[in-house]
C-alpha cells in the first residue's frame, strides 16, 4: 500500500474499494453516535495555500470523529510562506504530527513534500488533481446506484483537476467516461495519454450533447478554478453551451444523477433548476467528503478498520 493519498492512480483498484468498504462502516457508526475513534491521539497537519469550505471543515470534523486533532495551518502563515524549504518542513512535520493534508498549486510540491516526510501526506487539491473528491463521488454513486460499475459516466466542461481525476478514475476502476470540453481547455495532455496506455474507456468530444446523451452520472466544476480568476470573462465566452442544464439531463438516463464538487456557480457551469431537481446528489456528495475522508485518514494513518 502507498504511504500517501497523491493521485488515484498509486492506488489498486482493490485498495480504493478496501477505502469504500470502510467508508460505509465508518458512515455507519457516525449516523448512530458509534464511537470509532480509530485515531486517537493522533494529529493531521492541514496546509492551505488556498480557499476552502468543504475540505477544510470536513477533514477537521473527520480527525474529532476519529478520535484525533487537527490542525488548520494556513501557509501564509507559516514559514512555508516566507520561503522553508518544502523538504526542512517535511521533516519538521514528521516530528510532530502523523499526517499532513496539503492544498496547493503544483502537484510536484506535494509529492516533494511527501517525499521527504515520514508521515502520510493527502492531496487536499492541486491544479492537477483531487482525489479525495472523487473517492467521495463514486461512494455517492455507490449509495445511490448500489455500484460505480456498468454505468456511463461523463463531465461537461473544464479539463481541470476534476476532469483529471475522473481520468484516472475511469482508468483505476475501469468504467466507461465521456469528457467533453471546449477547444483549448482539454485535461493533461501526459493524464489523457497515461489512461489511454492503461486502456481506459474515455472518449474526448467537444459536444456535451454527445457526451450527455444517455449518460448515467453527469458531472461538472466551475469555468474558472482557484487561482484563474482573471481568466473569468475569457471562460465564459469559450465555455457557453458546455452547461448542464434541464434540457442537457433530457438527453441522459431517465435516472440519471448529476454531481457537482461545489462550489457551483449557478447559471454558468450548472443551473439552478438542476442543482435543485430530482437528479441532484450534489449535497449527499458533499458530505460524503468527511466520510470518505475519514476513510482515507484511518487507513493511511494506521488506523484499524472497524470490526
Ligand atoms: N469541493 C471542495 O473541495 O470544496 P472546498 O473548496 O470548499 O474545499
Ligand atoms: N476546480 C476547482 C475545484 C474546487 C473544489 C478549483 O480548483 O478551484
Amino acid at each position: 500500500m502507498n504511504k500517501d493519498f497523491l493521485c488515484l492512480s498509486d492506488w489498486t483498484r482493490e485498495e480504493l474499494e478496501a477505502i469504500f468498504s470502510l467508508c460505509h462502516d465508518l458512515k455507519a457508526k457516525a449516523k448512530t453516535g458509534t464511537p470509532h475513534h480509530l485515531l486517537k491521539g493522533k494529529t493531521l497537519a492541514m496546509i492551505f495555500e488556498k480557499s476552502s469550505t468543504r475540505t477544510r471543515i470536513s477533514f477537521e470534523v473527520g480527525m474529532f470523529q476519529l478520535g484525533g486533532h487537527a490542525l488548520f495551518l494556513h501557509s501564509g502563515t507559516t514559514q512555508m510562506g516566507r520561503g522553508e524549504p518544502i523538504k526542512d518542513t517535511a521533516r519538521v512535520m514528521s516530528g510532530y504530527c502523523d499526517g499532513i493534508m496539503i492544498r496547493t498549486y503544483s502537484q510536484a510540491a506535494i509529492e516533494e513534500l511527501a517525499q521527504w516526510s515520514t508521515i502520510p501526506v493527502i492531496n487536499g487539491l492541486t491544479d492537477l488533481y483531487h482525489p479525495c473528491q472523487i473517492m467521495a463521488d463514486l461512494f455517492t454513486v455507490i449509495e445511490h446506484k448500489q455500484t460505480y460499475r456498468n454505468l456511463k459516466y461523463c463531465w461537461i466542461g473544464d479539463g481541470n483537476n476534476m476532469a483529471n481525476s475522473w481520468i484516472n478514475a475511469a482508468s483505476v476502476f475501469g468504467f466507461e467516461l465521456r469528457v467533453a470540453t471546449p477547444k483549448g481547455y482539454e485535461p493533461d495532455a501526459e493524464v489523457v495519454a497515461r489512461a489511454a496506455k492503461a486502456g481506459a474507456r474515455i472518449l474526448y468530444t467537444n459536444d456535451p450533447a454527445q457526451a450527455a446523451s444517455g449518460a448515467d452520472v453527469l458531472n461538472t466544476d466551475v469555468w474558472a478554478s482557484m487561482g484563474q480568476e482573471r481568466e473569468q470573462q475569457e471562460r465564459e465566452r469559450a465555455f457557453a453551451g458546455y452547461q448542464i442544464n434541464d434540457k442537457l439531463v433530457d438527453l441522459a438516463a431517465d435516472d440519471c444523477v448529476v454531481m457537482h464538487c461545489l462550489p457551483a456557480h449557478r447559471g454558468e457551469e450548472i443551473t439552478d433548476s438542476v442543482i435543485e431537481s430530482k437528479h441532484s446528489i450534489i449535497f449527499a456528495e458533499a458530505e460524503n467528503r468527511l466520510h470518505v475522508q475519514k476513510a482515507i485518514m484511518a487507513t493511511l494513518m494506521e488506523g484499524k478498520p472497524c470490526s
